[in-house]
């Protein structure tokens, strides 16, 4: 591994910018290639089939920066194509299940642990299992959202109508003894004070960027892969769609730190 290689980290959309800021404030020597791939978000709905063929092709595209690891930043992705993403490539590949999952058991009183995700995500079961790999006693109580993700991509954080489908989808929640959200997409950060509101103050939500970013640094220096040197690293961002949503709604999560310049990828 050359400490000096980028990590690169894959999303559907502008989820995983969650992650990439987390990381750049956990890492800031470490340079990042960012690929949203937003002209096919969501991935929530879509079959695993076909969500493991676009976490392949993205993966196929990021590999010519020769980066010294792999991110899936996307809570669908990491469900049913982390596995398949590791035994393609040589590098670590991490995701974002296991770090959320490992937060949650590590936070929750109640022993009663909510999570809400895409379809996707919900119905492959991965938090369930991460969750009771962990701590076999845990209560799960899981919600898919399935209107979130398009909300973001759009970048309506905080209006009537998010507050409204935030509401609905998952105001019974607060029904169960849970004290511990599990923000199962990387996606749901963006609407935290939003979900926040409707949860209830008792209940911390688990945002699982900062987890990942500390499994990151922990992989990297385990294999003596950390950047090293003063120098202040020129980040990549990629997206396979319209640039400019994404560049405004990156802006706005990152702050002035970095320089954006998306580049349109050709989806094939
Ligand atoms: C999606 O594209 O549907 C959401 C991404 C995620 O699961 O984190």
């Amino acid at each position: 591994m050359f400490v000096q290689q980028p990590i690169a980290i894959l999303d559907s959309g502008v989820g995983g910018l969650t992650v990439a800021k987390e990381v750049m404030r956990q890492l800031p020597r470490e340079k990042l290639i960012y690929f949203g791939d937003t002209a096919r978000t969501p991935y929530g709905p879509r079959s695993s089939d076909e969500v493991v063929k676009f976490t392949r092709e993205i993966v196929g595209y990021l590999i010519q920066f020769r980066p010294k690891m792999i991110v899936i930043a996307c809570n669908t992705a990491t469900a049913v194509a982390l596995d398949d993403i590791r035994s393609r490539v040589a590098v670590p590949v991490v995701g974002v299940i296991n770090p959320g999952a490992r937060a949650a058991i590590g936070q929750t009183v109640t022993g009663c642990v909510g999570v809400i995700g895409t379809e996707g995500t919900i119905k492959s079961g991965a938090y369930e299992q991460a969750l009771r790999g962990l701590s076999p006693n845990v209560r799960v109580v899981s919600e898919a959202c399935p209107k979130f993700v398009p909300l973001v991509e759009k970048g309506n954080f905080r209006s009537p109508e998010t507050y409204e489908t935030v509401r609905n989808s998952i105001g019974h929640l607060r029904g169960y003894p849970i004290d511990t959200l599990i923000l199962g997409c990387t996606h749901y950060p963006f609407l935290t004070e939003t979900i926040s509101e409707v949860m209830g103050e008792r209940v911390s939500l688990i945002n699982s960027a900062e987890e990942t970013a500390l499994e990151i640094r922990k992989i990297l220096q385990d294999r003596m892969g950390l950047a090293r040197g003063g120098q202040v690293p020129v980040h990549q961002f990629f997206c396979s769609g319209e640039p400019h949503l994404f560049k405004a709604i990156a802006q706005q999560w990152m702050g002035e730190q970095i320089e954006l310049s998306p580049v349109v990828w050709q989806v094939p």
